[in-house]
């Protein structure tokens, strides 16, 4: 049996030799200040929240593997893969080597190029890959990623987390509208999650508590980091240009009063502006729930009107309402779980883009620079 063993490796060998010689590799630290992080990333480093990531500028790149450490997800994490601001594309990856096999022949042709490489986390849950380096191939060159000027902050819940879509987040709307503007963007939205800090569809937490932390709600169901820690914001490089925020759902589900959801709504803006003193903020309205019949089931009717004016007479002018009445009807919805499908999420990302390009972005990105 031995015998034979070696008799296989030596043939192998031989098989081997006569093919191209294994190209030389190098392998990339993740401490490696070229790589571009985005998202919330704990020391690990791992991600936490659909759409955590990291960019990647790289002269002469043939070859690209993540290897990724023991607290990925197990058994696998989806990501998407970007590169040269093509459509994201699907792969799960696991802790160990993992090779990324989209540098085919569309590749082959730009070898001399500068290729930008976009990775992401997808999924709302499973979600955390811990990087420990990245492996190039040795004549390659890791340049630094200059991020944009503009740089959208999405707060949300399974509305905008991408829950029940094939690629997750990132057929979510708030990851089309940020690509759609060539913007950097970070989404930190969490399925069943209350804006309340109540526990509400297995989230021990709500997002005006869970915002602030490094960790999405998913800690509460892991063994190796069941705690969470404070988010550096000084870290989201650079600082978010645009706040846009959807939420409530799970709140009213939750049956958290009018006058509470005010309440809590208005303290977590006055919180945001310690950290956003002067960016603009989008609250949305609900589009509520689309039912069969061409009803739509709402929540909190009028009440966001309530919580943008009481910051406008507070003397805060740059809080704005996002009025998305209509923007989804049934046949934008999975039927049974009334969330948006694909097609609904591109039809609302357009509606906002609409929005975004008539609310004046383009003159209040000339003021950013
Ligand atoms: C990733 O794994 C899931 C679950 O096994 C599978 O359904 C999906 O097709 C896989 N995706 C890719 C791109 O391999
Ligand atoms: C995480 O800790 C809490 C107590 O703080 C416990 O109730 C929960 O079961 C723990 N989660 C896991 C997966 O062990």
């Amino acid at each position: 049996m031995v015998a034979l063993f070696l008799c296989f490796t030596l043939i192998f060998a031989t098989v081997a030799s006569k093919t191209a010689p294994r190209p030389s590799t190098v392998d990339i630290s993740y401490r490696h200040p070229h790589i571009y992080y985005h998202g919330r990333w704990d020391t690990s480093p791992g991600t936490w929240w659909a759409g955590s990531g990291f960019k990647l500028h790289i002269k002469n790149l043939h070859s690209l593997a993540l290897n990724l450490g023991p607290f990925t997800t197990s058994p696998l994490a989806a990501v998407g893969v970007s590169l040269n601001y093509q459509d994201f594309v699907n792969f799960n990856v696991s802790a160990g080597a993992n090779h990324i096999p989209i540098l085919g022949s569309s590749f082959s042709s730009q070898s001399e190029a500068n290729n930008v490489i976009r990775i992401n986390v997808q999924g709302w849950q499973n979600n955390r890959i811990n990087l420990n380096s990245i492996t190039l191939n040795a004549d390659s060159e890791l340049l630094p990623y200059v991020p944009e000027e503009l740089s959208f902050q999405f707060i949300g819940d399974s509305l905008s987390a991408g829950q029940f879509l094939p690629q997750g987040v990132d057929q979510a709307w708030p990851f089309l509208v940020g690509e759609h503007f060539k913007a950097e963007h970070r989404i930190n939205a969490q399925p069943g999650a209350a804006l309340s800090d109540i526990v509400s569809f297995g989230n021990v937490h709500g997002i005006s508590y869970q915002f602030f932390r490094t960790e999405d709600t998913g800690f509460y169901y892991t063994t190796d980091h069941n705690f969470t820690t404070p988010w550096d914001f000084s870290r989201d490089r650079p600082a978010a240009t645009h706040i846009i925020i959807h939420i409530g759902a799970n709140d009213a589900s939750q049956g958290v009063s009018n006058d509470e959801f005010i309440t809590v709504y208005s303290d977590f803006l006055t919180r945001l502006r310690t950290i956003y003193p002067r960016q603009p903020i989008f609250v949305f309205t609900p589009w509520g729930w689309p039912n069969a019949d061409g009803t739509i089931g709402q929540y909190y009717a009028g009440l966001y009107q309530i919580i943008v004016d009481k910051r406008t007479q507070g003397g805060d002018k740059n809080v704005f309402l996002v009025d998305t009445t209509g923007w989804v009807t049934f046949p934008d919805v999975f039927p049974d779980n009334q969330h948006p499908n694909v097609p609904g999420h591109a039809k609302i990302a357009g509606k906002f883009e609409e929005w975004l390009r008539v609310w004046g972005l383009k003159s209040h990105l000339n003021d950013l620079v």
